[in-house]
């Protein structure tokens, strides 16, 4: 897998599921500016894998910014250094010397129809690697994308979703080029529609303080919700709470709930088709111009365009299973 990334807490999960998912082997693993800028997102994902114990895994960094749009970053969200309240180490090795946009061209023609891409930030790096490439997409086996909405409201603006939302001309360059390819081979899109009902609560990550053979549920509390004081000997799984305890109360500051959306993890578990989910064919595009819906992500379900399906959008999934799945896998870390 090419996985591609805008380390965010979410984010860091979905690399945590992934190198403890044994369908997956990440080729390489690249920055681009979106939660927080990208130099912050390098040093989280270098560290994040170092603490998961795969620092020979390459980090390319890409673009600082957007293609066309002025950067903007969300450390409401995410926290003031991307990955909530974990204190990560700092890593011992740096990002290669080629570009993400490089890897993205030359990890694809080195294994073509090998690799599954998945992008979990903006589409900048993949717009500018179809810039030098074109033929980029044709080579991969699958794309799957973290982003959009579509019969949904969006997260950034009433109509648009964050990765969509950071560099729309990005997004657009990266869905116009879907259209042409083996329909067999459809991109597939997570998009809010479906993520907002992956709904990780405290009782989820108990489960995982469980397995660290830590705290029973019932001391968990609003201010310790994932057991973290108990778990200093399991470094992983102390991060992983820590950045998640910062997430829930950003979500519960937004009025939702106790709970934190964890999209990217999904999105991951779309690429390895280890979880069920329903898709939908639709052709996609992206308004760029449009005075107050930029950004938006429009699906055209039945051909109203006159242009064939170039996309499967995920429209539902078992946010249940889901978790089952996720801290099973998770248990990889805390196994002797
Ligand atoms: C997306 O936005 C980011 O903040 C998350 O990491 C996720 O990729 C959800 O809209
Ligand atoms: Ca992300």
């Amino acid at each position: 897998m090419i996985v591609d990334v805008d380390t965010g807490i979410d984010d860091a999960l979905a690399l945590l599921y992934l190198l403890a998912s044994p369908e997956a082997e990440i080729a390489a693993v690249l920055c681009t500016a979106g939660n927080v800028p990208v130099a912050q997102v390098t040093t989280n994902t270098l560290a994040w894998l170092e603490v998961c114990g795969r620092s020979d895994i390459e980090v390319a960094v890409g673009s600082a910014v957007p293609l066309v749009a002025p950067l903007m970053t969300t450390e409401d969200t995410h926290g003031p250094r991307g990955v909530g309240y974990a204190e990560l180490p700092d890593a011992s090795h740096g990002p290669s010397a080629r570009t993400a946009a490089e890897a993205w061209v030359e990890l694809t023609r080195e294994r073509p129809g090998e690799l599954t891409g998945l992008v979990t930030g903006p589409l900048t790096n993949l717009a500018l690697a179809l810039r030098l490439d074109p033929g980029v997409l044709g080579r991969l086996r699958r794309l799957v994308v973290m982003g959009g909405c579509f019969n949904h409201p969006g997260n950034t603006t009433p109509t648009s979703e964050w990765n969509v939302a950071v560099d729309p001309e990005a997004a657009k360059v990266v869905f116009d080029a879907f259209a042409g390819l083996d329909p067999r081979r459809r991109p597939l899109l997570c998009p809010l529609d479906t993520t907002e009902s992956i709904e990780m609560r405290p009782v989820h990550v108990a489960r995982i303080a469980e397995l660290a053979g830590s705290v029973p549920p019932e001391e968990l509390s609003e201010d310790d919700p994932c057991g973290r004081r108990s778990r200093a000997s399991v470094p992983v799984v102390r991060h992983l709470s820590d950045a998640l305890r910062f997430y829930m109360e950003f979500h519960r500051d937004q009025n939702l709930g106790f709970l934190a959306h964890v999209h990217d993890p999904f999105a991951a578990a779309v690429a390895l088709g280890t979880v069920p989910y329903v898709t939908r064919p639709a052709t996609v595009d992206v308004e760029l111009d449009g005075r107050i819906t930029r950004g938006t992500t429009v699906a055209d379900w039945s051909g109203i365009w006159g242009r064939d399906p170039d996309a499967d959008i995920v429209v539902g999934t078992e946010p249940e299973f889901f978790f089952d799945h996720f801290v099973d896998r998770v248990a990889f870390y805390v196994r002797d």
